[in-house]
């Protein structure tokens, strides 16, 4: 790869919260990306409008991820859109609450099929083009969660552990070949992923949505302030920079001292 080349980007969940602030920044960057997520035909058409105006090209699928055969329709058309990915950034994710002795199995294999299988099986797909170009760029969006516990995310929690886990093995195995492998582990970011949580919290003590949300983010964060997508967005954009070529199998806190304690 040449420096100052545009890489071709695939942003799994690129449709909402981090992940469409991760496609502004490389889009915005110069760079060609792939939009990706489960949306219906009127959003993924404005969504296409609203990237029409970077310089580079832009692709879109709305493959399902939670099966291997989701994750091979998703690189397939990505090759077919923008060429072959020189940057994965796994970032689709999905939550659910509950205490593991009422955790609901259904629950438990849809988040650890779209939070952490995929992201292998996408890996493993693009990994054999990145290591032919001897460049490449593997970033997982995991979390605290891959980090540390919270109650009642029995499911996340294994999912972002895992992936955080796996990221570790694809440096190892790629450090021959200029590709590295990251894991970023936000704390609270401020996307229709808490929503639900803050929600709960406005319910159960009749609280307005804005203190909701402070008391969500205050009791794990000393920051007591969510993080905000572009920012997630800046840090994935520095991972693919020049600088950036040896740091590799980092899980990377943007947490607000959440994990520091
Ligand atoms: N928001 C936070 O506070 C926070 C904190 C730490 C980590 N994260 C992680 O960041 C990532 C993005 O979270 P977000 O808050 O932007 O969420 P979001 O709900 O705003 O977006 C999730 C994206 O994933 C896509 N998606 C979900 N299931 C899918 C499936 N089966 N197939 C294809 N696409 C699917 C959605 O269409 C959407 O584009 C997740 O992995 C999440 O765990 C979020």
């Amino acid at each position: 790869m040449q420096p100052n080349q545009p890489h071709t980007v695939l942003i799994t969940g690129s449709t909402s919260g981090i992940g469409l602030a991760i496609a502004h920044c490389f889009a915005r960057a110069g760079h060609h990306v792939m939009l990706h997520g489960l949306t219906d035909a009127d959003t993924s058409q404005a969504l296409l409008a609203e990237f029409s105006g970077y310089s580079g090209r832009t692709g879109f699928s709305d493959a399902d991820i939670s099966s291997e055969a989701g994750c091979a329709q998703l690189v397939s058309e990505t090759r077919e859109a923008i060429g072959n990915p020189s940057v994965l950034i796994n970032n689709a994710g999905i939550q659910f609450t509950a205490p593991a002795h009422d955790f609901p199995a259904e629950k438990w294999h849809q988040i650890l099929a779209i939070n952490l299988s995929a992201g292998f099986f996408l890996a493993r797909d693009v990994l054999p083009a990145m290591r032919s170009a001897n460049w490449g760029r593997i970033i997982n969006i995991a979390s605290v969660h891959g980090l540390v516990a919270s109650e009642n995310k029995a499911a996340y929690c294994a999912a972002k552990h895992g992936l955080v886990g796996l990221t570790k093995v694809l440096a190892l195995e790629n450090a021959d070949c200029n590709v590295t492998a990251n894991a970023i582990c936000p704390g609270w970011v401020e996307t229709p992923l808490i929503q639900p949580q803050i929600e709960a919290i406005a319910r159960e003590q009749q609280l307005d949505m804005d203190t909701a949300r402070a008391q969500l983010v205050g009791a794990k964060q000393p920051v007591a302030k969510a993080t905000s997508p572009e920012a997630i967005g800046e840090l994935a954009l520095y991972l693919c920079g020049n600088f950036a070529s040896t740091i590799t199998g980092a899980s990377l806190p943007v947490d607000g001292g959440w994990t520091a304690q």
